[in-house]
């Protein structure tokens, strides 16, 4: 049992492998955080509940008066405007327009496995994987419910939180805020840890002590954004990527968020996430209800590479589905940087051949093959071939391409609409739009109102269409701007804050179906690169790209940061030409290959502009990472060197029977002084690995503590790698 209530004292006790989360019901039903963090024996933690408020006795009766500032109680949902004064998890808009809120506990359950929630992605659990505690709430003055739900996951330090508020009232209110997660710190000795970024130059790792007020993380821009992931971290001061106490809180959502991190005078750090609430209202009439996005709440008392694991292994096993969830993805050759917009049928098939010789697996034809999409400023929308250009129908197309032996896979934007389009000119009333201002356009084009199920049918079945014309064994879907001028002509005016969460319902629905109607196609997740890469899309795509920024040097501080969150086979990266056409900057093919391996692997440069001897190398790297594939989709992955920290960057990958490992070096830039050798991480002690391609052979407590002698690498940008295996 890992869910315990412990009647005496109105406890609950959440049990994960080796951390316990416990809170309480004190006077006047509310929920008084205790504690969270490495396993304690205790359940019964009357002292230290004692320094906030007392235990609720339920002889009391449960709507008695409350006998103290809200203030001072770390709390599991803290309501708005009845004295917390700290940021509240849910506001309500009562009928006569006042906001204040106040939940009180009524009763409990606790159940075998997890629930789904209805249309929003979540991680999911068998009965025997995880128990879940429904908790339910009670404002009396509007009538509202809030069921408080937590799933405790057996196997892993995760709980999982979201609200789902149900309008039992006889007349309608308005929802202006709902969190997901809320969890009171004691102290504000922590340091925040979050994920920053723009269009290229993803998942930087910022690092800030928590300030005497209020930090933010968030998205307002309808997708979860390049600018922020929906991800932070608290972390002991100290904590690093060995050790220390560490708290990732993760947002299974899309769309826009907000998490925020509020140290007050009462020394109690509050952490909440969920909808922005600059982006959301939801009005509920009687009887309807609303659930929030969950949270993922991941604890390591051994730090930051111990949070990333139990991520990994999470989303990996309970948040990915379908046939591609554990299989082994093809390596892919991608016609966007080789072409761009400018090809044709001969192009392709010369691209598609020269893959094949190599040994590339799937050849995906990237943007540009419907409409007349000759540039970035037409078409989107019309989702039909353009014959002209690729030379036939997409079916001829695939079929010789397949001849070839590789897969063919097929780029799509489903979510938007250019100006320039038959579907526009028949609907200029289906993109997103407020009233008669202007629409900017971003990237030359506006975004499809996925908030009506009228236009998300549509493209549902526009889409379906041409994945039924041709043999199609892979999807990349992507999605190139942020949500502007937001508004539905198909809602009334006290619905259109809702705009934004009802396109993330459209969104999840279309990409549900699709993928359900389509489950043998590999589905490929892409924002301009990762201005969606977020747990919401991994439950209906296994894998995401990165970023548009393919420079190997760039891609290391990338994929340092995506990897604190999201495993290795959830990462798609490629090698591609030189000079980088994002950054200008020459690195050897052999780095190029070694950035990408931390990622589902390919191919996006012109191979037939290449030398032969560049060609045998790029078939010796396929050879070469097929033969580490399943190692580094399905091994434990270790940050060994942060490139934030210095001139280079390291990791290790580690099966879990701990008898092979394959490890990445780093130099960026050449210097007298350098690294003689790297201390690995995860192996066993014990045991004696032998480094392939040579005859020396070493423990791992030595590989560990002294570390494998790093050649000399002399030059900018290059690096080298160690397989090991144990005899
Ligand atoms: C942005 C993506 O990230 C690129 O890989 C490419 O697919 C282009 N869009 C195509 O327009």
């Amino acid at each position: 049992m890992n869910i315990l209530f412990d009647k005496a004292t109105s406890t609950f006790r959440l049990d994960t492998k080796s951390s316990s989360y416990l809170f309480q019901i004190v006077k006047g039903g509310y929920l008084c955080h205790l504690y969270w963090g490495g396993h304690i024996e205790d359940t019964s933690m009357v002292g230290i509940s004692r320094l906030y408020a007392e235990a609720y006795d339920p002889a009391d009766g449960d709507m008695h008066e409350r006998p103290y500032p809200m203030r001072f109680i770390p709390q599991e949902f803290a309501c708005d405007g009845i004295t917390d004064f700290r940021i509240s998890a849910v506001r309500i808009e009562a009928p006569d327009g006042t906001t204040a809120t106040d939940f009180r506990y009524q009763k409990h359950e606790i159940i075998a496995g997890k629930m789904p929630i209805d249309g929003l992605p979540a991680t999911y659990a068998e009965p025997d994987e995880a128990m879940t505690l429904k908790i339910w709430m009670r404002d009396t003055e509007t009538d509202m419910e809030a069921i408080l739900w937590y799933t405790v996951f057996e196997a892993y330090d995760a709980i999982t939180r979201h609200v789902t508020l149900t309008n039992h009232g006889e007349h309608p209110t308005t929802v202006k805020r709902l969190y997901s997660a809320c969890t009171d710190f004691a102290g504000s000795d922590f340091d925040i840890l979050y994920l920053y970024g723009a269009w290229a130059t993803e998942a930087n790792v910022g690092r800030i002590p928590v300030p005497k007020s209020v930090f933010t993380v968030q998205s307002n821009r309808g997708i979860s954004s390049h600018e922020h992931n929906p991800f932070l971290a608290l972390c002991a001061k100290g904590a690093d990527e060995n050790k220390g106490d560490v708290y990732g809180f993760s947002f299974v959502y899309s769309g826009s968020f907000c998490a925020q991190v509020e140290a007050d005078t009462q020394s109690l750090t509050r952490v909440i996430m969920g909808f922005n609430p600059d982006n959301f209202s939801w009005r509920l009439e009687p009887g309807e209800e609303i659930s929030s996005p969950e949270v993922v709440m991941v604890h390591s008392s051994e730090g930051l590479t111990n949070m990333s694991q139990t991520y990994h292994s999470l989303y990996r096993n309970q948040l990915c589905r379908g046939k591609w969830k554990y299989q082994r993805r093809p390596v892919l050759i991608n016609s966007w940087e080789p072409f761009l917009f400018d090809f044709n049928k001969e192009k392709l098939l010369r691209l598609a051949r020269e893959s094949a010789d190599v040994g590339v697996e799937l050849f995906v034809l990237d943007d540009g093959w419907f409409g007349e999409r000759n540039s970035a400023t037409t078409s989107l929308g019309d989702w039909y071939v353009n014959q002209e250009k690729i030379g036939g129908t997409l079916s001829e197309l695939a079929n010789e391409i397949r001849a070839m032996g590789l897969k063919f896979g097929l780029w799509f934007e489903p979510e938007m609409i250019s100006k320039n389009s038959n579907l526009y000119r028949a609907h200029p009333d289906w993109c997103l739009h407020s009233g008669g201002r202007p629409r900017s356009e971003l990237r030359n084009q506006l975004v499809l109102d996925f908030s009506r199920p009228e236009v998300v049918d549509y493209i549902i079945d526009a889409v379906s269409k041409v994945l039924e014309s041709a043999p199609i064994d892979y999807v990349k879907w992507d999605m190139n701007r942020s949500l502007s001028e937001v508004g539905s002509t198909s809602l009334p005016r006290e619905r259109q804050g809702e705009v934004y969460h009802r396109y993330i319902i459209g969104l999840y629905r279309a990409m549900e179906t699709l993928t359900s109607r389509f489950p043998d196609i590999l589905f490929e997740g892409c924002s301009g690169g990762g201005g969606r890469f977020d747990p919401g899309i991994l439950y209906y795509m296994p894998q995401f790209w990165g970023s548009d920024n393919t420079d190997a040097m760039d891609r290391l501080n990338i994929h340092y940061g995506e990897t604190l969150v999201y495993p290795l086979s959830s990462l798609s990266a490629h090698v591609s030409a030189v000079p980088n056409l994002q950054v200008n900057r020459t690195t050897p093919l052999s780095s190029r290959f070694h950035a990408a391996l931390t990622g589902s692997f390919g191919y996006e440069l012109d191979i037939c502009k290449l030398t032969d001897q560049e060609k045998e190398q790029i078939r010796e790297q396929i050879a070469t990472y097929k033969q580490y594939q399943d190692l580094l989709m399905n091994g434990d992955y270790y940050r060994l060197i942060s490139p934030f920290e210095g001139n280079g960057s390291a990791w290790i990958v580690v099966s879990k029977d701990k008898r092979e490992a394959l490890a990445g070096y780093f130099k960026v830039l050449s210097k007298r002084w350098h690294r003689r050798s790297l201390r690995l991480k995860g192996l066993d002690d014990t045991l004696r690995y032998r480094q392939q391609g040579t005859d020396y052979r070493y423990y791992g407590s030595t590989l560990m503590n002294a570390g494998i002698p790093l050649p000399k690498l002399w030059g900018d940008f290059l690096s080298c790698l160690f397989h090991l295996k144990a005899e």
